[in-house]
């Protein structure tokens, strides 16, 4: 695992935008896995800008994206769909056929996950996976738990998230209580995974994350165990790992 720091939220963003250039300039064909949340929201900004000045082409390039919530519809203002949409997708030259996001209205969701999952499958899998970190140490909506689930699946929400993500919503009541999300195995699976923390309140989750046992009950844990993730982080949400001593 490979940590490089940046001094704050816009050098990590560029940072880890240069690392999804990157991947885009060398490998025109690629999978990119995406995340929302307000820590990719800077590097989304800054591939738009790269985009408009020619630097980068993202005509050839296919995006799964980790989650979506049950009950919104694409076009509700909090749906992921159209914060992908808004934040990324209608700034780049990107095929919308191209990107798929989890269907939050389906009727039959078991179905929906499977079909997610075989979609993912049949585009060869993720070549680079970015994710952000839940407080409570969730990837994508794969909340702690007594395992790691596999594939795209339901999740209930956790208190926690409900409390995090709430801010989005007029009151924690509007919002939805449970999501679609990539499995552990479907974001293990992804040949190469960017993880993006900023901010002192992440500290110690990504400390026990990234130096702590490997266990379900701190999800982004399992993350020790693949062969090719960059984290990109800065000084804050470093901090307890340089208390520990993991980090000059
Ligand atoms: C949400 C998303 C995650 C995201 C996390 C952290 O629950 N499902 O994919 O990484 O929150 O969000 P933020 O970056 O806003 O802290």
């Amino acid at each position: 695992m490979k940590i490089l720091k940046t001094k704050d939220y816009l050098d990590m963003s560029r940072t880890a935008a240069n690392i999804v250039s990157a991947q885009v300039i060398l490998h025109g064909k690629s999978v990119l896995g995406l995340a929302t949340g307000d820590t990719p929201k800077g590097m989304y900004k800054q591939l738009a800008e790269w985009n408009k000045r020619g630097d980068l082409d993202f005509s050839q390039i296919n995006t799964v994206n980790l989650d979506e919530y049950i009950g919104l519809s694409r076009d509700h203002e909090q749906s992921y769909y159209r914060f992908m949409y808004d934040n990324l997708f209608s700034h780049i030259n990107i095929q919308i056929n191209n990107t798929s996001l989890p269907n939050g209205l389906a009727e039959d969701v078991e179905k929906e996950c499977q079909n997610y999952e075989a979609n993912i499958n049949k585009l060869g899998g993720v070549d680079l996976q970015v994710l952000g970190l839940g407080h409570n140490g969730h990837i994508g909506f794969n909340e702690p738990d007594t395992v790691f689930k596999k594939n795209t699946h339901k999740v209930e929400l956790s208190e926690s998230t409900l409390n995090a993500n709430s801010r989005f919503f007029n009151n924690i009541n509007e919002m939805p209580k449970s999501a679609i999300s990539m499995g552990m195995g479907t974001i293990m699976r992804a040949k190469k995974i960017l993880l993006m923390c900023s901010g002192k309140e992440k500290a110690e989750i990504l400390y026990k994350s990234l130096f702590g046992d490997i266990d379900p009950m701190i999800p982004a844990s399992i993350l020790q165990l693949h062969m090719d993730v960059t984290v990109v982080a800065d000084m804050d949400a470093l901090s307890v790992i340089k208390e520990n001593g993991f980090l000059n």
